[in-house]
């Protein structure tokens, strides 16, 4: 017989504790308005997830990421796009792979969501809390790997004027950000193509500028070298990701541990805090914060926080 457990609301306080960290209003009235609530699982339950994890991790026909992958994102932004078209609403963006499982994580443990679009709004209390911390200022906001958009709305929310741009490796993602300007969901953004894997040059950033990644960097496994050279070379005054870092996660605890290897098995992001930590040592960029976030969803803790700013160039002597 499986116990079900009582629903436990999920407000600013219990967010300040697993930061350790006191939110600023704005935050706090973000998670208000997302009504978070979940039910903790019972030691039965939480054995299920474990079996259903290890199984997964097991099977050899799991989809790894890579550039065989662009087809599916093309695909899979392209269903937003046809829904976008026909409902023009901000709704249609929502990535559909968000509570695909009832199952998350919080501080290390399993609960299950209880309140509408648990997960998503999970990520979206993370990425308040980023983006009112450090993109209030910036004159120019750049998302890499944007896919829909749908953070670039979050963004605009902390900073009205500034200059957005979504860009992606997937031609849909384009399509999806000139429809919403040209239905004016979003005032002031524009889409470009963009490839981890082979930086375009000719995409410059401009001055005062701020990048971010969300759940996107991920993808690239050990290949992000080509992508940081390019943000070293253009200078960005902020890099922002919120990522798979495993760098930040206890490999000691069987709910970590499990998430790393998962990560593995995906072929997702694999040391790129080590590598910016050997940037920081040789003097070309400086580290401001790296923080797991303890928020997850069945599968991984996949929204850790990283902020750098590259350090200036220095000159060749001539
Ligand atoms: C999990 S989705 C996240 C999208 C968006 N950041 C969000 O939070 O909804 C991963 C995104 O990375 C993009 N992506 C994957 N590989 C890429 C690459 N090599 N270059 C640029 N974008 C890539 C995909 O097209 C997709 O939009």
């Amino acid at each position: 017989m499986i116990l079900r457990m009582k629903k436990v609301r999920l407000g600013y306080k219990e967010i300040e504790k697993l930061w350790r960290e006191k939110l600023s209003g704005y935050v706090k009235h973000k998670i208000a308005g997302y009504k978070l609530a979940y039910c903790p699982l019972s030691t039965r339950e939480e054995e299920q997830v474990f079996i259903k994890i290890i199984n997964t991790l097991l099977d050899p026909s799991l989809v790894y990421s890579g550039p065989h992958r662009l087809k599916q994102w093309e695909k899979g932004w392209g269903q937003n796009l046809t829904r976008l078209r026909k409902e023009k609403t901000a709704d249609a963006v929502f990535p559909r792979y968000h509570g695909k499982y009832p199952v998350n994580r919080l501080d290390q443990k399993f609960i299950r969501a209880a309140s509408p679009n648990y997960e998503r709004n999970m990520l979206y209390v993370i990425l308040d809390y980023v983006f009112d911390k450090y993109l209030r200022k910036s004159e120019n906001i750049y998302e890499f790997g944007c896919g829909t958009g749908h953070n670039l709305l979050r963004a605009r929310e902390v900073n009205p004027s500034a200059n957005l741009f979504g860009l992606d490796w997937a031609k849909s993602s384009q399509r999806i950000i000139k429809q919403m300007a040209d239905a004016h969901l979003v005032k002031n953004i524009k889409g470009y193509n963009f490839d981890f894997f082979k930086p375009n040059k000719k995409i410059k950033l401009a001055a005062h500028s701020a990048i971010y990644t969300a759940a996107a960097l991920e993808q690239v496994g050990i290949k992000y070298k080509a992508f940081v050279s390019y943000l070293l070379q253009n200078q960005p005054a902020l890099c922002l990701h919120v990522e798979p870092i495993a760098e930040l996660l206890n490999e000691d605890r069987l709910i970590d541990n499990l998430s790393i290897k998962y990560f593995r098995k995906r072929n997702y992001l694999e040391g790129f805090l080590d590598y910016l930590r050997e940037l920081e040592k040789a003097k070309k960029i400086k580290i401001i914060e790296a923080k797991r976030t303890r928020i997850g969803s069945q599968f991984i803790e996949g929204y850790s926080i990283i902020i750098w700013k590259p350090l200036p160039l220095k000159k060749k002597p001539l």
